[in-house]
């Protein structure tokens, strides 16, 4: 089975979005600078002509895009980013958090599961329709049951030189202590990429 990988943007005080996060401000107040590595340049991702990106910093999404067999995130990213209309950036198989499933939502490619029975359930079947290749991780609450329920192998950060002050915290009330290792670092202009294995 493939690993489990939370793989999000973070500001250096430590925050995944501002405050007020909507569908007209995903990122909330002042977010939109925890994304903008993935605009500041003129070459395109192979998965998408969406960003535009630097050499290093394409290197990087492709990587991850390409390494990813299903994502996993939960409802209020869902919403927030209008179900991707349905074509999420990768186009692996999504698994969304969920109380309450929609009863309608905007179908694409990409095959959407909602999963009501906790994330040890959604782990296994991201897992499981990933094969081989990574469920890739994102939203705090969720990044955040799964290091907590010690679900997840590896914490990618893209972490961007801004102290944001307010807003969502990606490593809020851990249960206890989690080791890391660091495994790798790709500088750019704007961006820091760490790349930690969790003990
Ligand atoms: N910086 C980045 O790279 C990045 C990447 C992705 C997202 N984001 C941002 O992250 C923010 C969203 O993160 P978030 O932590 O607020 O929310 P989230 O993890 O996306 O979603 C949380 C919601 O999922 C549902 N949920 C979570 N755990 C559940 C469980 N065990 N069982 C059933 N349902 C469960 C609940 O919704 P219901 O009760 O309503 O079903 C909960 O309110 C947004 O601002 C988004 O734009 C940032």
């Amino acid at each position: 089975m493939g690993k489990v990988v939370i793989d999000m943007s973070m500001s250096l005080d430590g925050f995944i979005a501002g405050l007020h996060d909507s569908q007209e401000q995903p990122l909330g107040e002042n977010g939109a600078v925890l994304h903008s590595w993935l605009f500041n340049g003129d070459m395109v991702s192979k998965h998408s002509t969406f960003f535009k990106l630097t050499s290093e910093n394409r290197d990087v999404l492709d990587c991850s895009l390409d390494s990813e067999g299903a994502g996993l995130t939960g409802r209020r990213t869902f919403d927030i980013v209008g179900g991707w209309g349905g074509s999420p950036p990768g186009g692996s198989p999504m698994f969304i958090l969920t109380h309450y499933p929609p009863e309608d939502f905007m179908e694409g490619d990409t095959p959407f599961t909602f999963v009501t029975d906790g994330i040890e359930s959604a782990i296994k079947q991201a897992k499981a329709a990933a094969g081989n290749k990574v469920v890739g991780v994102s939203g705090a609450s969720t990044a955040q049951q799964c290091l907590a329920a010690g679900l997840a192998d590896e914490i990618h950060i893209h972490l961007i030189p801004v102290l944001l002050g307010k807003g969502i915290r990606l490593f809020e009330s851990l249960p206890e202590q989690i080791q890391l290792e660091l495994m790798r670092i790709v500088t750019d202009m704007d961006v820091t990429h760490l790349f930690y294995h969790v003990k």
